[in-house]
C-alpha cells in the first residue's frame, strides 16, 4: 500500500516517528508529507531515516517535471495525517490549500483517507472545529478518535493521540476487501473461570490470541463483530462493535444465546470449561491435614445447544486434538451440527504465537493453512466462511 503520511505541527508530532516505523514494518510504501510548522518541531531527517522514504514540505519543490502535490495525490493509495492540528483539519474542510499537505488533501477525494485529530482539549470541543470535523467525516474522512488523558499542556481531557497500533489497525480496516459486508458475526475467545471459591477456580490453557485475531479480521472484513471473550491478558480488538467480557461457562452461554437468532455467523473459539465444581465457596477455603476431594459437574456444551437452535446461522466450532485428528474432529462437526470445525494440534496450539490449522466441513477436508502467524490464519479461516457462508461485497 502506498501511503501518504501527513504530518501538521502537533506536539504529538514526535509520536509520528513511531507511526512511520510501525507502517514501514507492516511493508506500506511510505512518502512523508510535513506542514511548514512540523519541520521546526522535528526535522524531515529523522522521518526520512526512520521511514526510508523521501519527505516534503515545500509545494515549489518540483523536479524536473514533478509537480509533489499532483504526483502524491495521483500515485498514493491512501493519505493519513497524524497529528491533524486544528488548523489542518480545519483548512482542508473549508477548501483552503495553502500548503503541501493541504494542497495533496485537496486532490484526494476520492481515496482512502485517515485524521487523527490531536489538540488541547478545550480546542477539540469547539464548535467551529467540531463542524470542520464533521463536515470532513461526512465527506469520507475516517477519524480516529483521541483519547482521554493528561495532555501536553498539563490539562487533563480528550485529546491525545491514540495508539499507534490503533492507527495502523486502522489502514487494515480501510483497505481490507469488504468479503463480510453486511453480516453479523459473533466471535468467542479465552478461557473461562469456573470458581471453586472467591479467589480459586479451574481453568483452561487459552491465551485467546485465536478468536482476537478472528475478531479483528472479521471486522477489517466488514462483519459487524461482537467478541464475547473469558478472561485474558489481551486488550480488547480495536473497531470491533460490542466486546462482552465473561467470567464462567454458564456466562458465555448466556451472553451467546441472547445474541443468537440476531447473528449470521458464530465461530465458538472459546476453550470452554466442560467441568465445574458442584458447588461454590464463598470466601476462602481454609486448608486442613486432609485431602479436599472436588466434586465437578458437567457444564452445558454451548456449541452443541447452538446446533440445536440452528435456523439461518453459518456455525464454525474449534476442536484442538492431540490424537485421531480427522475422526474425532469430524464427529464433533456432526454431533453438533456444525458447518465447520477448525482442527488445530492441541499440543502447540494453546502456547504458540502461530498455528497451522485444518478445516473440515461435512465432507471432509476443506482447506488447510500452514504454520503461520494467528492473523494470518484468521484471514484464511475467514475467506473459507466468506465463500461458503457468503457476504455482500461493496
Ligand atoms: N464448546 C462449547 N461448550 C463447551 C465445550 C466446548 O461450546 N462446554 C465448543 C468449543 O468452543 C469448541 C468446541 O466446542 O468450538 C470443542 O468441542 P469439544 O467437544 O467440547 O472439545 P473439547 O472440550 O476439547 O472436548 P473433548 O474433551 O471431548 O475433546
Amino acid at each position: 500500500m502506498k501511503i501518504v503520511l501527513g504530518v501538521s505541527s502537533g506536539i504529538a508530532i514526535y509520536k509520528a516517528v513511531d507511526l512511520v516505523s510501525r507502517l514501514r514494518k507492516e511493508n506500506h510504501k511510505l512518502c512523508v508529507v510535513m506542514t511548514p510548522d512540523a519541520t521546526k518541531l522535528v526535522s524531515p531527517v529523522v522521518f526520512s531515516s526512520v521511514g526510508n522514504c523521501p519527505v516534503y514540505s515545500d509545494w515549489m519543490d518540483v523536479k524536473d517535471g514533478w509537480i509533489p502535490h499532483t504526483e502524491l495525490s495521483r500515485t498514493a493509495d491512501m493519505l493519513l495525517i497524524a497529528p491533524a492540528t486544528a488548523n489542518t483539519i480545519s483548512k482542508i474542510a473549508n477548501g483552503i490549500a495553502d500548503n503541501l499537505l493541504t494542497l495533496v488533501a485537496m486532490g484526494f477525494s476520492k481515496k482512502a483517507k485517515i485524521l487523527v485529530p490531536t489538540m488541547n482539549h478545550r480546542m477539540y470541543v469547539n464548535p467551529i472545529f467540531q463542524e470542520n470535523l464533521e463536515k470532513l467525516k461526512k465527506l469520507g474522512w475516517f477519524v480516529v478518535e483521541p483519547e482521554e488523558g493528561y495532555l501536553a499542556c498539563g490539562e487533563i481531557g480528550k485529546g491525545r493521540y491514540p495508539e499507534n497500533e490503533k492507527i495502523v489497525e486502522a489502514v487494515y480496516l480501510l483497505t481490507t476487501p469488504k468479503k463480510l459486508a453486511g453480516k453479523r458475526v459473533l466471535i468467542t475467545a479465552g478461557p473461562t473461570r469456573e470458581r471453586i471459591d472467591t479467589v480459586r477456580f479451574i481453568t483452561n490453557a487459552s491465551s485467546g490470541k485465536m478468536g482476537y485475531a478472528l475478531a479483528t479480521v472479521a471486522k477489517r472484513m466488514g462483519a459487524t463483530v461482537c467478541l464475547v471473550s473469558g478472561p485474558t491478558y489481551l486488550r480488547p480488538p480495536y473497531f470491533v462493535d460490542e466486546f462482552v467480557s465473561v467470567e464462567s461457562s454458564e456466562e458465555m452461554f448466556n451472553e451467546v444465546m441472547k445474541r443468537y437468532d440476531e447473528v449470521d455467523i458464530v465461530i465458538m473459539n472459546a476453550a470452554v470449561g466442560d467441568y465445574r465444581p458442584k458447588e461454590t465457596f464463598s470466601g476462602k477455603l481454609k486448608k486442613t491435614e486432609k485431602e479436599l476431594i472436588l466434586h465437578l459437574e458437567r457444564t452445558k456444551d454451548i456449541l452443541e445447544e447452538l446446533g440445536h437452535r440452528k435456523k439461518h446461522q453459518f456455525l464454525v466450532g474449534f476442536a484442538a486434538e492431540i490424537g485421531n485428528f480427522e475422526e474425532n474432529a469430524l464427529k464433533k462437526l456432526r454431533k453438533k451440527n456444525l458447518d465447520l470445525i477448525i482442527l488445530n494440534d492441541a499440543r502447540k496450539a494453546f502456547s504458540s504465537e502461530r498455528v497451522e490449522v485444518f478445516i473440515y466441513a461435512q465432507e471432509g477436508l476443506v482447506k488447510r493453512i500452514d504454520e503461520d502467524d494467528k492473523i494470518r490464519v484468521a484471514g484464511g479461516i475467514l475467506d473459507v466462511i466468506s465463500n461458503i457462508a457468503g457476504g455482500s461485497s461493496y
